[in-house]
């Protein structure tokens, strides 16, 4: 019964899902999906069919015919769901389940229409990475086999439905909608995506539009008004996009991530609307995904890192064409600092600091961290200062060619290295990033002239001369690097000259409060308290408990205020907050 990843109930031997066709309609009132899927295997074929399920409530199985099959729900797991096993007669190709989803659904937010930025419509959206799609449908839940699927949701009229994928029709039969979808290029199930509510779009290029509720969308299109020049530089480095379509989707606010790369269409958090475009990396490094990540996808959680590290590098890449040297050899510093905090985070799971981890019994969710991401884009720098860019760049196009549409593991990856660069990985010591904790002293360490100079003012509180022309980024990185000791007198003269707790940069004031918090700054608490009610993306929520949370002063707070804010989170960020404020 081999199970290659310990994540799905998949059974290797067993046969693979071609296509699925998927009916649901959305009802708001019950915060359910009644659905139905068919799903066409790749062969003919008998025996037991193993699927992947979280809290489903499974009402039918069904032959082509219409005949039921017998099925059976195992208790569920933690982690896995539960296991749905259909016993499949000779020669059956097809097979329907009808079942509903739980209000609770992990991949699924409903949202009330106060929780938006119109204020008068209900809006739902999907987070399926890493293992929820099968809280939303009945499916072999592992980035190892890959599907086709068409789609038919069926909702209020008021609302659009958008979907990852290629749209097809509207209907208006009767008093509901149904919106028609399809997705030529198969993907991993964790790549299935859509969103309900009311929403609007505006072109951005001959490939792109974005998305979003009518209250933001001016505001969207000019933060991303430059995506199109961004896909053309991304195809000069990375080669020809093979989605068709880079459409944006600007989420509510309570969007867990900063970005996710659902194909054809990017999920990202309304905190990139900074008004200067600052936090366009996020949009790039969801469209490099459409390389690394969704044409060349990781074969399982234990090697996320292959998904990750590869689009951080790829995203630097991008930012370099666009920005300059120095703008990406910024962010390679914040990603430096955000490396070494989830170091000391794991400090006393050190095996959980290798890239190519091992989870069996392990839910990816509760170990996410940066260490994926940053750690391998440091072995991967260290690899390109080997063999030079110029090698490196034909390297990544042949690996980006040769594993289009596949999945791979760590091993297949240091084979395939090894093919193509042989001597390199024994060079940058990859075994120590691999399967070691930490990180190696010979990593690479990003280098340039602003960088030097932010050092020289480090804990420092700078002349409004000296700081001229700063971007953001840089704002960033100095707050980033402040020492935790910085007084409570520094940290206000430093409020009182530049004004952070009242900046409009997420990633600016984040680094700011948890700096102040740490200081004991009354002003700091209070912005906390209500930018936690604002805005549910894990990286800010996470930080801001923590700093709460630790404090002694302050751990009431972090409890009072996440009674009075869980509701608004998604279920996934609830779960990770919850991981920490339960901690002694
Ligand atoms: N695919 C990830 C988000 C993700 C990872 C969701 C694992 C669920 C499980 C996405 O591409 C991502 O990395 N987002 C970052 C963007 C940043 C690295 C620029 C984020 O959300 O902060
Ligand atoms: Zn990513």
């Amino acid at each position: 019964m081999p199970r290659l990843d310990p994540h799905s109930y998949n059974d290797s031997t067993q046969p693979e899902t071609e296509t699925l066709d998927w009916k649901a309609r959305v009802d708001f009132r019950t915060r359910r999906l009644h659905a139905e899927v068919t799903l066409t295997l790749k062969e003919a074929s008998a025996g037991p069919l193993d699927l992947d399920t979280r809290e489903l409530d499974i009402r039918a199985v069904v032959d082509g015919q219409g005949k039921p099959l017998p099925f059976t729900l195992s208790p569920p797991e933690p982690i896995l769901g539960s296991r749905l096993r259909v016993e499949l007669p000779p020669g059956l190709r097809q097979l329907t389940v009808r079942y509903r989803t739980s209000p609770q659904a992990s991949a699924l937010q409903w949202l009330t229409p106060p929780q938006t930025a119109g204020g008068q419509h209900p809006f739902l959206f999907s987070q399926c990475q890493a293992i929820h799609a099968r809280s939303v449908i009945p499916l072999q839940d592992t980035p190892r086999i890959r599907i086709r699927y068409k789609a038919a949701l069926t909702l209020p009229k008021a609302l659009k439905a958008v979907m990852a994928a290629g749209f097809v029709r509207r209907e208006e039969p009767g008093v509901e909608a149904v919106e028609h979808y399809e997705m030529p290029q198969p993907i991993p199930p964790y790549l299935l995506a859509f969103a309900v509510g009311s929403l609007a779009c505006k072109d951005l290029g001959p490939r792109s539009r974005v998305w979003a509720e009518p209250e933001l969308l001016e505001e969207a299109a000019a933060e991303f008004e430059d995506v199109d020049a961004m896909l053309r530089v991304a195809e000069s480095l990375f080669g020809p996009y093979e989605w068709e379509r880079f459409d944006l989707l600007t989420m509510p606010p309570s969007f867990p991530y900063g970005g996710m790369e659902n194909p054809r269409l990017t999920f990202l958090t309304p905190t990139l609307l900074a008004g200067d475009k600052s936090l366009v990396n996020v949009v790039a490094h969801e469209l490099a995904h459409s390389w690394t990540g969704n044409l060349v996808t990781n074969a399982s959680a234990e090697h996320f890192w292959l998904n990750e590290s590869f689009t951080v590098f790829a995203e630097r890449r991008i930012l370099e064409a666009l920005a300059g040297k120095e703008e990406a050899a910024l962010h390679a510093a914040i990603g430096r600092r955000s490396l070494e905090t989830a170091l000391e985070h794991f400090r006393a799971h050190p095996q959980l600091t290798v890239l190519r981890t091992h989870l069996a019994g392990i839910d990816p969710d509760d170990v996410f961290s940066q260490i994926p991401y940053e750690k391998g884009y440091l072995m991967l720098c260290a690899m390109e200062g080997v063999v030079g860019r110029e090698a490196f760049d034909v390297y990544l196009r042949k690996y980006i060619d040769t594993f289009r549409f596949q999945a791979l593991t760590t091993e297949d990856w240091v084979a395939f290295t090894e093919r193509e660069l042989p001597g390199v990985l024994a060079k940058v010591n990859a075994e120590a990033y691999l399967h070691q904790p930490g990180v190696p002293d010979s990593a690479p360490t990003p280098r340039s002239g602003r960088l030097e100079e932010l050092q020289r003012l480090k804990g420092t509180v700078p002349s409004a001369e000296a700081v001229k022309g700063w971007t953001p980024t840089e704002w960033q990185l100095f707050l980033e690097w402040m020492p935790a000791d910085t007084s409570r007198d520094m940290i206000r003269a430093l409020d009182e000259r530049f004004r952070f707790t009242q900046s409009h940069n997420s990633e600016v004031l984040v680094s700011w409060l948890v700096a102040a918090l740490r200081a004991h700054y009354a002003p700091a608490l209070e912005r906390a308290e209500s930018f936690l009610g604002e805005v549910g993306r894990m990286k800010y929520l996470k930080p801001l408990y923590s700093a709460l949370h630790s404090t002694q002063e302050y751990r009431a707070k972090a409890r009072e205020l996440f009674q009075r804010y869980a509701e608004r989170y998604h279920p996934i960020a609830r779960q990770g907050l919850e991981n920490i404020l339960s901690r002694a």
